[in-house]
């Protein structure tokens, strides 16, 4: 027995001196130490011997064993170290060359501009509000003073959920959301931005697009205050030196009505392709609101008196940036996107 002992530890001792890599270090630990070794057999056999000899016998076998685990342990971290050498060798690291930035996202041109839209009113205390982009009739159309079958609803053909619910096709129907929501004859500043739909398709018309509406209600408020207004946004948007022009208009829930043009920035008012020649740029709607659509909603038109406006962001963003085709927002080309900064500049 004891020979058989000392032979097995030499035998292991071979082995592991032998053994190059830690998966063949592995298999002699099972060969050796498992339950299917000969050290567990051994212990297993003890049971067969003369009590007096069993304490004797263990203790030879718990030996080995224990030499056994000690050369194991020995072996593999001489292993690990030669395998860490190796690989550090292998792998060596400039530690000079530049990192790799992890990549980074922008905010999309289009957001940007509604930001700097957005501050610019409440800067001057306009509150922002919001409304859904599904719509149905009343607010869409109705309650701004177009009835069913009026001719300007074709203005602003859009895309129907059902015959009474549809994608709104522009921002005022908050207007009518906001005027019935408060206290009746309450005053009101807001701009209301969010997303719009129509059935449009060229270079400065996409069948999704965005705008900012723009509400003022309170007492003995006329053109005079709309033009103000507009036109101390315009400077703050694209620069001092820009000149605004009210040109008469027509909606049914404004009157008067005025589109808002301005000197074309991309020339200066010399007349050039983005401008068709003309030097200045239509940007938004507005008007004074109809005083039916204040009745309708709820307000006394003979106290109160209000001026609203509707602004299409994107056309904003190409005079912005001096982009000339509006599907460019949208068609997510990298190498567009990428080039906005968080600051918009002329
Ligand atoms: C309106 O939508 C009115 N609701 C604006 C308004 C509000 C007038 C309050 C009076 C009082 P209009 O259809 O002109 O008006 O659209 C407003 C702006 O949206 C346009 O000046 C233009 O800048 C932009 N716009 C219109 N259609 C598109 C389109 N398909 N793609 C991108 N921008 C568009
Ligand atoms: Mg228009």
């Amino acid at each position: 027995m004891r020979e058989q002992l000392e032979a097995l530890q030499k035998e292991a001792q071979a082995d592991l001196s032998a053994c190059g890599s830690l998966t063949a270090l592995n298999e002699l630990k099972v060969k050796y130490l498992g339950k299917k070794g000969p050290l567990t057999a051994a212990l297993r056999g003890l049971s067969g011997l003369p009590a007096e000899e069993r304490p004797r016998f263990g203790q030879a076998v718990n030996s080995v064993r224990a030499r056994i685990e000690s050369l194991l342990a020995q072996k593999e971290e001489e292993i690990s170290r030669k395998e860490l050498k190796e690989r550090l060798l292998r792998e060596k690291a400039d530690i000079t060359l530049p990192g790799r930035r992890p990549p980074r996202g922008r905010l999309h041109p289009v957001t940007l501009v509604m930001d700097r839209i957005k501050s610019i009113f409440v800067r001057m205390g306009f509150a922002v509000r919001e409304g859904p982009e599904i719509e149905n009739d009343y607010y869409n159309f109705e309650l701004l003073n177009l009835p069913k079958d009026h001719p300007a609803r074709d203005a602003q053909d859009t895309f129907y959920i059902t015959g009474e619910y549809l994608l709104r096709t522009h921002t005022s129907p908050v207007q009518a959301r906001v005027m019935r929501g408060n206290e009746p004859g309450a005053p009101i500043r807001m701009i209301a931005p969010g997303k719009v739909y129509r059935c449009d398709y060229d270079a400065t018309h996409s069948p999704m697009f965005h705008q900012v509406e723009g509400l003022l209600v309170d007492r003995d408020v006329g053109l005079s205050d709309l033009k103000g207004t507009l036109e101390l946004f315009i400077r703050e948007m694209f620069g001092p030196e820009t000149k605004v022009r009210l040109r008469p208009s027509y909606f049914p829930f404004t009157e008067p009505s005025a589109e808002v043009d301005i000197s074309c920035v991309i020339c200066g008012g010399q007349g050039c392709r983005v401008c068709k020649n003309s030097g200045w740029l239509e940007i938004l709607g507005s008007g004074v609101v109809h005083p039916r659509v204040l009745e309708m909603s709820g307000y006394d038109s003979k106290k109160m008196s209000g001026f609203a406006f509707g602004m299409g962001v994107e056309r904003i963003a190409m005079l912005v940036y001096g982009i000339d085709d509006l599907r460019l927002f949208f068609e997510n080309d990298l190498r567009f996107i990428r080039q906005f900064e968080r600051e918009a500049v002329l």
